[in-house]
């Protein structure tokens, strides 16, 4: 077995908690963003047992449960280990070491969470992070959300940018430089470095080690804007499909995932159940979507049969793109969201009785909305999330607002969603960041909302219900 050089470099990551489990992650990447065809991450084509322990306490002197996982170049010598038999609503911290032979490294200690019991009433505290373009920006945002130990923390897409270094980037746009060579992705290769380069950062690796994450990808793990198996710029569909297979598969590579890709195809919609509280819904809006649907008839009877099967008090959609209707001031609607799948959006509205709350993101803006079925019943809310870096288009917002009076709430700042969901209510602040051209912005909330009556509740006195429009720090 070849000594290797420091393997932890991508740092760790746990996920997708259960009532008793969570899958604990690494990815052993000795030189993360090297360029040697033969050695991805900078490793030999070799398999390394990986040891893992998960302990009740930080300093590892109680250990509930210990292995070995095989780390092998089929998938970048990433580790995804199922532990079960774990408590309840219980904090964990796990490590990863390698053996004597390649170095003997031992990774920093993660922290994680179970999920409550079936049964349990307790509140859940999460955090939503969305649009992280690095080259945008410094991931202060993310810091923040390490700081405040969610019980869990999703992210709703746009974790990487697939582009290059654009020909002649806005002035002050291009904060810091990407792995080289600075292209788009396109091969496996590309895909894997683009995640590695993001785990550079520590304060993405802060938020990883900090809680369990449960991401679902939006548009750009892949390419821009596209649909299915169609690229969406008429280019050849059959590349399209090995190119999305590749970005599946480094996604898969780096992220604590339950399930593996399965021929060009990778399971991302799941439920996970917070006791009697919240059902948390995550949506694949991309992998399956056709002209008119935005799911796919599998992933939509599913969704269908949870809501209706829902006893939980709040009824959680974690999904990418905008939900409610949403006419800009020239009144056209956008063909990428949730206003070109009316049917299908109805047909989700009306499968609810109530209690709903949309977790969303791609906009790069903050908004709040209310939401009402076809016969105009209040049925929930939709929390947009504003990006943790990436930069804002250029839309009217005050006329947003206008034109959509269920449309309650803009902020243009950067940073993420925090909220706690209770048996008797529900709160999310804005929380934002003042800059992201530089680290360490400190963090505030903008704006806090309550839920009432299926509606939006202004929380803080003057946040609520106007628009909080700011220009854009960089
Ligand atoms: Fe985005």
């Amino acid at each position: 077995m070849a000594k290797i050089g420091y393997p932890f470099t991508l740092g760790v990551a746990s996920g997708e908690p259960t009532s008793s489990g969570v899958i604990i992650w690494t990815r052993l990447a000795p030189d993360p963003v090297g360029l040697d065809p033969g050695r991805p991450g900078g490793m030999p084509a070799e398999t390394v047992p990986v040891r893992w322990q998960v302990a009740e306490d930080e300093r590892f002197t109680k250990i509930v449960a210990t292995g070995t996982a095989q780390a092998g170049p089929q998938w970048a010598h990433s580790v995804h280990v199922k532990v079960d038999g774990l408590r309840p609503a219980a904090d964990y911290h796990y490590r990863f070491s390698v053996p004597a032979a390649s170095g003997g490294a031992t990774s920093p200690a993660g922290r994680t969470r179970t999920a409550p019991a079936r049964e349990s009433g307790d509140p859940v505290r999460f955090a939503a992070a969305s649009c992280q373009r690095y080259e945008h920006g410094h991931f202060s945002a993310l810091g923040h959300i390490a700081d405040e130990r969610p019980d869990i923390v999703f992210h709703v897409g746009d974790y990487i940018y697939e582009g290059g270094r654009p020909a002649d980037p806005p002035p002050g746009r291009y904060v810091r430089p990407l792995e080289r060579p600075e292209r788009t992705c396109r091969t496996l290769r590309d895909y894997r470095n683009r995640y590695a380069r993001y785990r550079t950062d520590a304060d993405l690796r802060a938020a990883h080690a900090a809680a369990p994450w449960t991401p679902i990808w939006d548009d750009h793990e892949v390419r821009d804007n596209y649909a299915g198996t169609r690229p969406g710029d008429g280019s050849d569909p059959e590349e399209f499909l090995r190119r999305r297979t590749a970005a599946y598969q480094a996604y898969y590579e780096h992220f604590p995932l339950r399930v593996r890709p399965v021929g060009t195809g990778l399971h991302m919609y799941r439920w996970r159940p917070y006791g009697r509280v919240a059902d948390f819904l995550v949506l694949d809006a991309r992998q399956y979507r056709e002209p008119g649907d935005m799911l796919g008839r599998a992933q939509e009877e599913w969704l269908v049969g949870r809501l209706d099967a829902s006893t939980a008090r709040w009824k959680v959609l974690v999904q990418p793109t905008f939900f409610a209707r949403r006419q800009f001031p020239d009144g056209s609607l956008s063909t990428d969201a949730w206003d070109a799948f009316p049917a299908q959006r109805a047909r989700v509205l009306s499968a609810v009785d109530g209690g709903l709350v949309v977790l969303s993101g791609d906009v790069h803006n903050n908004w709040a909305c209310d939401l009402a079925d076809d016969a105009g019943r209040p049925v929930g809310v939709e929390f947009v999330g504003t990006a943790i870096t990436s930069a804002p288009p250029a839309t009217d917002n005050a006329a947003i607002l206008a034109a959509n009076p269920h449309i309650r709430f803009h902020d243009g700042h950067r940073g993420y969603m925090s909220g706690t969901a209770g048996p008797d209510g529900l709160e999310l602040a804005y929380r934002v960041v003042d800059f992201v051209d530089r680290p360490g912005s400190p963090v505030r909330t903008v704006a806090m909302f309550g839920v009432e009556g299926d509606r939006l509740k202004g929380l803080i006195s003057d946040a609520g219900l106007k628009s909080r429009d700011q220009p854009p720090s960089n």
